[in-house]
């Protein structure tokens, strides 16, 4: 398969998203997603699973009712064993096969999480045949605890090959604040991610080559702007545009970055994805969203490896090589909501950004 980078030209006027190129409802997926999510006269949980099940209908049944597409791809989950649950973040040393392979994962805040962390890393190492996994404790919720991980990252390793920003809180009812008083949604999935990618450049310079990739979603298309207030105002709290305005930020940042390194480091790209409606634990802060996920749609929705396969195949495949700033879906480049791609709210971005975490 050889991916399309020729994104068709867009003049200004109303935002009217397709995809790059229209398959399984591509398209339609987008437009209902953009309605759902802009209308004021919907109400918020509607919204929610109203794009939760256009999401399935359009996309995971017919996956399901014929079967998985074969085409073009790789067998990248042969080489790495991952679950979007299991690959919180890896970062690699000399991946090229039969070489020493280092892989760090990350995990959540409570001793749980490390524990299960840990457990993932003996699963990572017994699957992978690589004994050279560690473990690193990361709360991405707190700028001292991402700052403590990159000291760490610096002490054990001396340079970083690919890194993932993955990890990700949704629908968070009420606003609940980070360590430094930004919403968790926004400050995890984003604000955290940007600092950590920040603090690890550096590394990832040093490599011969390297690639970032982050997790987005298809719930980008859902804002045209970030709602700065809202990210530190509890009134201002809207927790699906909030969620929305965090991946927007995350594609928007994924352009801006694949921009300004291009120039001075072709060596790294930058890319970031959607993995499809999976079967996690990310819907468990929204009681609708957890009933539907846990008792109506469980069956529907795509196991996480399935997810984890998009992942994986930016960060490994070799026809990703020289791709960078592009938003994809399956294993295909998608048309990425121009709003990521305007350079004042860019810049916007990077601005709040950077005062945030006192850069
Ligand atoms: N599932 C879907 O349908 C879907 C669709 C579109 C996009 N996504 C995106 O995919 C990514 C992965 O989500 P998932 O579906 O795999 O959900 P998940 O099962 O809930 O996983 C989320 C991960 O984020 C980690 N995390 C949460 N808060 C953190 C923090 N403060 N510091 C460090 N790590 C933290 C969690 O770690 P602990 O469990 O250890 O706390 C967990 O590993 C997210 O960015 C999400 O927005 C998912």
């Amino acid at each position: 398969m050889t991916p399309q980078t020729n994104l068709p030209v867009r003049s200004a006027g109303p935002y009217i998203p397709s995809t790059v190129e229209s398959q399984r409802g591509g398209q339609l997926f987008d437009h209902v997603c953009v309605y759902l999510s802009t209308s004021s006269r919907i109400p918020g949980r509607l919204v929610e699973s109203g794009i939760l099940l256009s999401e399935i209908f359009l996309l995971n049944i017919p996956e399901w009712l014929f079967g998985m597409r074969k085409e073009g791809r790789p067998p990248i989950e042969k080489r790495l064993a991952s679950s979007i649950a299991a690959s919180r973040m890896a970062i690699e040393q000399d991946v090229s096969a039969g070489e020493r392979r280092k892989v760090v994962v990350q995990t959540g805040k409570s001793i749980a999480a490390t524990e299960a962390g840990i457990r993932a890393v003996e699963n990572i190492k017994v699957q992978s045949k690589n004994p050279n996994v560690e473990f690193i404790y990361l709360d991405l919720g707190s700028f001292q605890e991402i700052r403590k991980f990159s000291e760490e990252v610096n002490r054990r390793t001396n340079v970083v090959d690919l890194l993932v920003n993955n990890a990700g809180v949704m629908d968070v009812p009420t606003f609940k604040p980070t360590a430094e008083g930004h919403d968790s949604q926004f400050g995890i999935n984003y604000l955290g991610h940007y600092f950590l990618t920040t603090l690890l450049l550096p590394l990832i310079k040093l490599a011969p080559k390297a690639r970032i990739v982050m997790t987005a979603s298809s719930a980008h298309y859902g804002t045209s702007k970030i709602g700065y207030k809202g990210i530190t105002s509890a009134k201002a709290y809207d927790r699906i545009n909030n969620y929305c305005g965090s991946k927007l930020a995350t594609v928007m940042y994924t352009r801006f970055l694949a921009k300004t390194l291009r120039e001075t480091h072709p060596n790294i790209t930058v890319n970031c994805l959607h993995p499809g409606a999976c079967r996690t634990n990310l819907f468990s802060s929204s009681w609708l969203l957890y009933t539907l996920t846990t008792i109506g749609f469980q069956v529907l929705l795509r196991p996480a490896s399935r997810g984890a396969r998009g992942l994986t195949y930016l960060c490994l495949s070799e026809e990703v090589e020289g791709i960078s700033g592009e938003f994809w879906f399956d294993e295909r480049i998608r048309q990425k909501n121009p709003a990521s791609q305007d350079a004042k709210q860019q810049q916007e971005l990077i601005d709040y950004s950077n005062k945030q975490i006192g850069f």
